[in-house]
């Protein structure tokens, strides 16, 4: 079983609740009917008529969450009008279990309800994303498989973020993927040294506090991305590293680095995946606005699994 299989059988034994509120966008629409036939999930088309079942109940108990930063009673209830902000309460309420959008959203526009309202996980101190990507030489990552991170969040991490960004990306390698070892490369356009500069230096610390925070992790850096995936330039690069030439999740140094990396690899290398939110205390998830049905089926599937390792 590849990794889609894998997560579409586990995804039909939680028979998860998840709201999608783009309810009237049709590629959203046309997802929703594949989920409810293949018993991937139940989904919610979030209607006008459905928004105004528990409109003023939200609109309180978002008044409740968002008051010690200055929301009023009518800020809460004007956001609920708001079909993501209702979306968001649903699951943070246990209406539904998780949220899939962005078909016409921004990015921005789904992150910023689900920061402020479901926020992150008990001993989680930051959201971040993991690209699980498909490529078509087997011969790289997990027999294809690989993870990038942070490839849609975190503009401009700081060391401290980049290291829990890694150690958040190998955990989702291991629960979500399957992956029994996750070998996680730090990358940069330095290898172990070989060049001298803040931004190097900023990935260095970042590998030494990831190592603190997870020393059963597997993961070495900085390492440039030929010297991570490729054996031969491992061995010349990096060698005796537990992780070059054989990573299979890529820690980018930025989002600028990141969201450019995997859409060249997307583009001009046939390496296409989808992206999960790691760190929420309930599932969330985006898509890109260029999605196709077969994607959004996909992205409910992975976060009604989610919704199941909770
Ligand atoms: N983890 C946890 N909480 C966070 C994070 C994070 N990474 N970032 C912000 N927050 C919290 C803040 O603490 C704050 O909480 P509070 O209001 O309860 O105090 C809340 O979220 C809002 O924070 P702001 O800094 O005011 O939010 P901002 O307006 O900067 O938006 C956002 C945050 C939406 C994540 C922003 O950083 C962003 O737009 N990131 C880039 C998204 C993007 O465009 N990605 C690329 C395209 S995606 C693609 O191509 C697939």
């Amino acid at each position: 079983m590849n990794v889609i299989e894998k997560i579409w059988a586990k995804a039909r034994s939680g028979g998860k609740t998840i709201v999608l509120p783009e309810g009237d966008e049709p590629r959203t629409v046309a997802a929703a009917e594949i989920v409810a036939r293949e018993g991937l999930a139940k989904p919610i088309l979030l209607t006008p008529e459905r928004m105004r079942e528990k409109a003023d109940a939200y609109a309180a108990a978002l008044y409740e969450l968002r008051k010690a930063k200055g929301w009023s009673y009518e800020d809460a209830a004007k956001r609920v009008a708001d079909p993501m902000y209702y979306g968001m309460m649903m699951v943070q309420t246990g209406d539904a279990d998780g949220l899939v959008s962005g078909a016409v959203h921004s990015t921005g526009d789904m992150l910023r309800p689900a920061l402020q309202i479901v926020k992150t996980k008990p001993g989680v101190k930051l959201v971040s994303s993991a690209f699980i990507i498909g490529c078509p030489n087997k011969s790289l990552g997990e027999d294809g498989l690989l993870l990038y991170a942070d490839c849609v969040v975190n503009p401009c991490p700081t060391a401290e973020e980049l290291a829990h960004i890694a150690v958040s990306t190998a955990e989702t390698a291991r629960t979500l993927c399957g992956v029994a070892e996750p070998r996680v490369a730090m990358l940069s356009f330095s290898t172990l040294g070989s060049a001298e500069h803040e931004l190097v230096a900023k990935v260095r610390e970042a590998t030494k506090i990831a190592h603190a925070l997870a020393p059963e992790v597997l993961l070495d850096g900085e390492l440039q991305l030929d010297a991570a995936l490729v054996p031969e330039v491992a061995a010349i690069k990096a060698p005796g590293s537990p992780v070059a030439g054989r990573a299979n999740v890529l820690v980018f140094p930025d989002l600028q680095s990141g969201n450019i990396g995997y859409k060249i690899g997307e583009r001009l290398g046939g390496a296409g995946g989808f992206a999960v939110l790691q760190g929420l205390a309930k599932p969330c998830n985006d898509l890109s606005r260029g999605c196709s049905v077969a994607d959004i089926v996909n992205t409910i599937a992975v976060t009604a699994v989610q919704a199941t390792a909770l």
